[in-house]
């Protein structure tokens, strides 16, 4: 039987704070809280126009989330800033444990899939650059169905996308909030906790696993398929 692992790509497969580097030289000190509050306000706004179904492409919560973060440290955003900015984020590298861990999950016989908010051009750019393209079947984007995560219809054309049951489908994500989104449409689940300082939204709905480390998926993941569907 089919069994498909669903990957999602910002801060899962690709590290968003890698533009940190970039962002130093653009804002020196305040490059740190710039970028946490960028990527707070990119998914905010992506919430936003989901609940508004005013639907753009990601990049447009990215620009904007960007020119915000920057104002609200008392940093004029030049159009010169902005382009660099987001050049360095279409430029973004995988997590280093990222591709023996795709690897394993391949020789596995696991069906791989990329699930993202962001474009399908952009998603297909930014793997293709990270090196970890090939290990995906296909991609998945939000585009399809003009809206963002945690709406239930993402993940209903994800799994209509891949082709398979819910309990066959499993999403592997750093967000809880997709995480959620993912567990509340019914499908199986693991938290990537990249972070080990952050912590799970304290909700009714929990991830099937909740793992440290991005080689455990591969070790893991077998037991969340033999888990009956609660
Ligand atoms: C994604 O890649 C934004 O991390 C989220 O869809």
């Amino acid at each position: 039987m089919k069994k498909v692992v669903a990957f999602d790509i910002y801060g899962t497969l690709i590290d968003t704070q890698a533009v940190l580097k970039c962002l130093a030289e653009l804002v020196g000190d305040k490059a740190p809280a710039i970028s946490r509050s960028w990527r707070q306000k990119q998914l905010e706004y992506s919430f936003r126009r989901g609940l508004m179904r005013d639907y753009c492409d990601f990049s447009v919560c990215t620009r904007q989330a960007f020119i915000f973060a920057c104002g609200e440290h008392a940093v004029a955003a030049s159009e010169e800033m902005i382009e660099l900015a987001m050049q360095a984020y279409s430029e973004l590298d995988a997590f280093a444990d990222v591709p023996a861990g795709l690897g394993a999950l391949h020789e596995m016989g696991l069906h791989l899939y990329a699930f993202s908010n962001g474009s399908r051009a952009s998603v297909e750019r930014l793997l293709e650059r990270a090196g970890i393209r090939h290990h995906f079947e296909a991609l998945v984007s939000v585009e399809e169905v003009r809206s963002f995560k945690p709406d239930p219809e993402v993940y209903v054309h994800l799994q209509r996308r891949c082709g398979v049951a819910a309990a066959q489908l499993c999403l592997v994500s750093s967000n809880p909030f997709d995480v959620l989104g993912a567990v509340h449409c019914g499908l199986r689940s693991v938290w990537l906790r990249r972070d080990p300082a952050s912590q799970f939204d304290p909700w009714d709905l929990q991830p099937d696993l909740t793992l440290d480390d991005f080689g455990e998926v591969a070790r893991r993941l077998p037991e969340i398929f033999r888990q009956p569907m609660t």
